[in-house]
């Protein structure tokens, strides 16, 4: 089969289309025929050198996949060969056939594409358990999601809407700014304009309940800051850096909870369990399009490095997908 590789780590033209030979499901597994794979900034980081696979991992990049079931273990329960399947994978994912665990894999959802569902596992995984499971969302919360056009951006702010939470987001352009007001954002702020920690605090709204940010660096100390009483700040990254010195004595009179975490490595069992909560609240409204998948762009496997490039560049709105 064709596969995306790399010798050595580096930028987007380390990438290459290899012959791999097709991966055998063991009992619980299921080899699905890919048809689309999402680019995700973990694959960017992976590919950089700084975020190797889990032992026992596919050293092949891509998260995530939609496609047919091409082969199914024996012990694998309520799925059959050529259902029309997405799942969220541990790697392997750039690849024209996939390993997937029982567990996080999911028919695909109403009349979604193929493309449209292999948006869904690695953001909407990711920004149900932050939010929903570490950051306790419950209805009516005033929410910060930083980065609000990303993958895992517009997957929150999706999942914040369900709670008819007060949404700020942050974000580098007009576009950008415009996209996420259409989405049903309450405030958008320019980053690179703007100061969102001022902007925040001379606003009506003041602090909010729950932060979700990938940024680090200089938004940690601001975030904390932001917090209401009772606050919660989740980090799924740092793309600006994970130190800072912080003054434990806000956490301690404010109750705050800081609190972080990282999918690739969570059980097969957690997995399901997310998923489970997915398909009852999420799914529905996939099926209803008032969820929607935002594909930025496809690419051919042959320009893979042009979708690297392209996330590289961060210009993207939504997902960018590659197709083998
Ligand atoms: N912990 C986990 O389990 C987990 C799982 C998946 C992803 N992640 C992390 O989540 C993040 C997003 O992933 P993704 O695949 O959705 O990424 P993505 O689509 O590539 O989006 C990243 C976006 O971050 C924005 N950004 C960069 N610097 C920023 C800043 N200072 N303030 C606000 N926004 C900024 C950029 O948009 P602008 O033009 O607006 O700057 C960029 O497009 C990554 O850090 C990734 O590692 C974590």
């Amino acid at each position: 089969m064709k596969a995306i590789y790399y010798d050595q780590p580096g930028s987007p033209d380390v990438l290459q289309v290899v012959n791999s030979e097709i991966p055998v499901p063991n009992d619980n597994q299921i080899l699905i025929k890919v048809m689309a794979a999402g680019v995700n900034r973990p694959d960017v980081i992976q590919r950089q050198g700084n975020y190797p696979p889990p032992e026992n991992h596919s050293p092949i990049l891509g998260l995530e996949v939609s496609g047919y079931i091409e082969k199914i273990g024996k012990n694998v329960k309520n799925f059959s060969l050529n259902n029309k399947v997405a799942a969220l994978v541990n790697g392997g994912g750039y690849a024209e056939f996939c390993l997937a665990e029982q567990e996080s894999t999911f028919k695909i959802p109403g009349d979604l594409s193929f493309n449209e569902a292999a948006c869904i596992p690695e953001c909407y995984f990711t920004a149900w358990s932050n939010l929903v499971q570490r950051g306790r969302l419950t209805k009516n919360q005033k929410v910060l999601i930083h980065g609000g056009t990303s993958g895992i951006g517009i997957a929150a702010i999706q999942i914040a809407k369900i709670f008819n939470s007060y949404i700020i987001t942050t974000v580098g352009n007009e576009e950008k700014a415009k996209f996420c007001k259409n989405l049903g954002v309450n405030e958008v702020i320019n980053y690179k304009k703007q100061d969102f920690f001022e902007i925040i605090k001379k606003s009506d709204v003041k602090n909010v309940n729950l932060i979700l940010d990938y940024v680090g660096g200089e938004y940690i100390l601001k975030n904390i800051n932001l917090l209401d009483t009772e606050g919660t700040l989740v980090n799924i990254g740092f793309l600006e850096g994970s130190t800072a010195q912080i003054n434990l004595m806000k956490i301690m009179l404010k109750r705050l909870q800081i609190t972080g975490s990282t999918l690739r490595i969570r059980s097969n069992k957690f997995k399901g369990q997310v998923l489970s909560e997915l398909k009852k609240f999420v799914f529905p409204l996939l099926v209803e399009r008032k969820i929607m998948c935002f594909v930025d762009s496809v690419f051919k496997f042959d320009d893979v490095i042009k979708a690297h490039e392209r996330i590289d560049e961060g210009k993207h709105i939504g997902k960018i997908i590659l197709n083998p």
